[in-house]
């Protein structure tokens, strides 16, 4: 277990927690070029953060954290970095396992596993698996991932249950595209959180965080801590959460 989070955590409102966190993980070849070394060395350090920051989820009592961690454009990344990434993350994952039963987290992954090396999608598998029997926070790996292919992917699906006759066309609604979505099982982020600085959200969930709360910090990912998590949080709870009404609205509504 690494560090508990410091007193911050007495700063967070515990019944205002925000359900589902979203993470961008970014800044892992910035930070290793600042010290002299290769770009895994960044991705060697995100994993000890990846880890921190489950348990810092874990402890506050956080539902879901999605972890963005293979994008579908990541694909493109020199063959040497895609095959070093994929397989750190694998033995990760792996390693944590006998961990996150013992925490009670159970292990989810989203993307699309056909690109994927099928050894790394049966070690995935079987880890997720074991974790299955998990009652707390839901870990879930955004791994080779895009949103435009998941919205592509259920824009199929809604059409084959229309040409099958399972469903009309005037029956579609928003439930229709969220239910098929691969997060259909989880309520959307109420935070999204990107460091490294970058003001993007990178073909991330972009169906569900239509009403996300965005922070975005210039910490890069190996150097992003509990207590950075714990400022997130704060920060979330500053904010007023509109959903498109008013601010009276808001308050009428909470009286
Ligand atoms: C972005 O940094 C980060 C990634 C592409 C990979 C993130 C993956 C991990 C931290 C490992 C995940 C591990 C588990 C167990 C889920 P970048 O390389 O784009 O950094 P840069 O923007 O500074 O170049």
């Amino acid at each position: 277990m690494s560090e508990a989070l410091s007193q911050l955590k007495y700063k967070i409102d515990l019944n205002r927690l925000p359900e589902h966190v979203a993470i961008i993980m970014d800044g892992n070849g910035r930070w290793a070029k600042a010290r002299g070394l290769e770009r895994s060395a960044g991705h060697v350090e995100g994993v000890n953060t990846v880890r921190k920051i489950t348990e810092a989820a874990s402890e506050l009592g956080i539902g879901y954290l999605t972890l963005y961690a293979f994008s579908t454009e990541n694909w493109n990344r020199p063959k040497a970095e895609v095959d070093a990434l994929m397989e750190l993350i694998v033995i990760a994952i792996e390693r944590e396992t006998p961990d996150l039963i013992k925490n009670n987290v159970r292990l989810t992954m989203i993307g699309d596993f056909e690109r994927m090396p099928s050894t790394a999608v049966e070690r995935l598998r079987r880890c997720m698996e074991e974790t299955s029997r998990g009652t707390g926070l839901v870990l879930n790996l955004a791994l080779s991932y895009s949103a435009r292919w998941e919205l592509t992917e259920a824009a199929r699906k809604i059409a084959s249950s229309v040409a099958g006759g399972k469903l009309a066309v005037e029956d579609i609604c928003a439930d229709t595209v969220a239910g098929a979505l691969t997060t259909a099982s989880m309520p959307d982020p109420d935070l999204l959180i990107r460091t490294g600085g970058d003001h993007r959200v990178s073909n991330f969930l972009l169906w569900q965080i239509a009403y996300s709360e965005i922070y975005v910090t210039d910490t890069y990912w190996p150097d992003f801590d509990k207590d950075a998590f714990a400022e997130a949080i704060i920060h979330y709870q500053s904010r007023e959460r509109r959903f498109g009404l008013t601010s009276e609205q808001i308050t009428s509504l909470t009286e």
